[in-house]
């Protein structure tokens, strides 16, 4: 008889998936590119994997006049066009519809209350419904107020979660005022349990196995300080442009497209102190304790810590690209950054005086996004021939994408007689090691707001404390009329913001590795 690894077992256990609860899914912005691109193949891919409650519809929402056949046309074009085979759609595009309205009517949230009770009916949902926001941020208090005029976002008064869920996309706000005002208008109708607000970087695996790295092994946690890391680099660059969202991008920007949430989201990770548990509330608070500790970036010297820039026509990959106030309906005297770099300082106990080096910018040399954390040096070299500068630091890369792993770097002997040393990596990748490919983020996150679990929802404590670090920059800057400096598409960096590191004796790490 075969034995059986009793761990082995109970992983499997631990990692078999929960369906999502039997509900409705009704998308504002059904026709918009984030539906189309994203949510609609997400869902499906979900339907694949079994994880879709039988008891499982969907309401797509939006201005255009469409029957729920012609819906369906779109969604099936959509789902073919990001890989699936035709005929494997037919059962999922059953349980899609469609109702057409415009924002600001009643009318409409009542013939959406309309639909959803004889859906209810036919599917077998006890009024369980997720509102998902795919519009403008402008349209988010028009909705909940319709939501909540219409009597669909009332919480349950029985049962552990509430019954109503509304899942809103970033940005949340532009400013810490704008994102005040913008939650006191969602609360009228939504309470803060009934609010799934998305950062779809919290969804993607790799960077949800920080808090596994860190907190399920004992060897790194004793070095997860001032007293050994030295500094640590988090990047997000990436290759693209800003495609056909100029007229988002422009009025947002990369500190607000990337930086207020991505990033400091994965900082926040990556610095927190360990949550008592893995659960919701208990990760949040130790993200926001985190968050409050950034050191306020200092304004009057302030190009010490934060630096931007605006790429310019260059070359990505081989091919030609435009500037970015080239692109279409970006206008030609625009000065958004399509670049940020910062120097951050945690001010606590385990992370004084250690810099933070974070930097994201569009139209970068490669795509690349990865935590880099430096040790501190050998406080003496025993070794002749080596001079401490020469000794190369241990360097921990997460590697969130593409190319999900982990790698240390580590000096070892050559063989041979002298003593000469090499620098050698131990790399782990989760394509050698797991079969299966990681499932997209948004898969994971439509499957937690189906089973009502906030964790990789940012609560709105959250989304305050970002915009307060950076509020007084944004000001900062349209007072200044701040220019970012321009770097030719496909630059690895630009002098400007290597300065920012250079001056503290430290080099980016270069995006194009080997
Ligand atoms: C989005 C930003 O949140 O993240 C985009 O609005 C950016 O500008 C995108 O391109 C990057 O996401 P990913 O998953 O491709 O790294």
């Amino acid at each position: 008889m075969p034995v059986i690894e009793p761990s082995v077992t109970k992983q499997e256990i631990i990692c078999a998936e929960t369906p999502g609860e039997p509900c409705g899914l009704v998308v504002f912005g059904a026709s918009g590119d984030l539906t189309r691109r994203k949510l609609l193949d997400s869902l499906f891919q979900l339907y694949l994997r079994d994880l879709l409650a039988e008891q499982f519809y969907f309401v797509g929402c939006g201005r255009k006049p469409l029957s729920d056949d012609d819906y369906r046309d779109i969604a099936r074009q959509s789902i073919v066009a990001e890989g699936a085979a035709d005929e494997q759609v037919a059962g999922f595009i059953e349980r899609i519809h469609f109702v057409s309205g415009n924002y600001d009517d009643p009318a409409f949230y009542e013939a959406i209350k309309t639909r959803l009770t004889e859906l209810d009916e036919k599917f077998g949902v006890d009024k369980c419904h997720i509102f998902y926001l795919a519009v403008p941020p402008t349209l988010y208090g028009t909705i909940t107020d319709g939501l909540g005029g219409a009597g669909l976002a009332r919480p349950s008064t029985t049962g552990k979660c509430p019954q109503a869920r509304l899942v809103v996309e970033k940005p949340f706000g532009t400013d810490l005022e704008s994102a005040i005002a913008l939650n006191d208008r969602i609360t009228r109708s939504f309470n803060e349990s009934q609010i799934y607000r998305i950062d779809h970087y919290l969804g993607k695996e790799t960077v949800q196995n920080i808090l596994m790295f860190r907190f399920a092994n004992a060897i790194f946690e004793p070095l997860w300080n001032r007293n050994y890391i030295d500094h640590v680099q988090t990047t997000i660059a990436e290759s693209i442009g800003i495609a056909s969202r100029g007229g988002y991008y422009d009025q947002a920007g990369a500190l607000r497209d990337m930086f207020q949430n991505h990033m400091l989201g994965m900082l926040a990770l990556m610095a927190m102190e360990p949550p008592t548990s893995f659960e919701a509330d208990d990760i949040r608070d130790e993200k926001v304790k985190l968050l409050r500790s950034i050191r306020p970036i200092d304004l009057d010297s302030w190009t010490a810590s934060i630096v931007t820039g605006q790429y310019a026509a260059g070359t990505v990959s081989g091919e030609d690209a435009c500037g970015y106030i080239q692109e279409s309906s970006i206008p030609r005297d625009s000065t958004t950054e399509t670049f940020v770099a910062a120097r951050l300082f945690i001010d606590n106990w385990r992370w004084q005086d250690v810099p933070f080096y974070l930097r994201t910018g569009k139209r970068l040399a490669t795509r690349l996004t990865e935590i880099a954390i430096t040790f501190k040096n050998v406080p003496h070299s025993m070794f002749a021939s080596v001079g401490l500068d020469e000794m190369p630091e241990n360097v921990l890369v997460l590697k969130i994408q593409p190319n999900e792993g982990i790698n240390l770097s580590f000096q070892a002997k050559r063989p041979g007689s002298k003593a000469c040393m090499s620098t050698l990596a131990m790399n782990f990748n989760y394509s050698d090691v797991f079969a299966a490919q990681a499932p997209e983020a948004y898969q994971r996150l439509l499957l937690d707001c189906m089973v009502a679990d906030q964790t990789l929802f940012m609560r709105q404590d959250d989304v305050e404390v970002a915009w307060r670090l950076l509020t007084p920059v944004l000001r900062k800057w349209a007072e200044d009329r701040t220019e970012p400096y321009k770097y030719p598409a496909g630059a690895e960096s630009f002098s400007e913001a290597d300065a920012l590191i250079q001056a503290d004796g430290h080099f980016w790490r270069k995006l194009l590795q080997k």
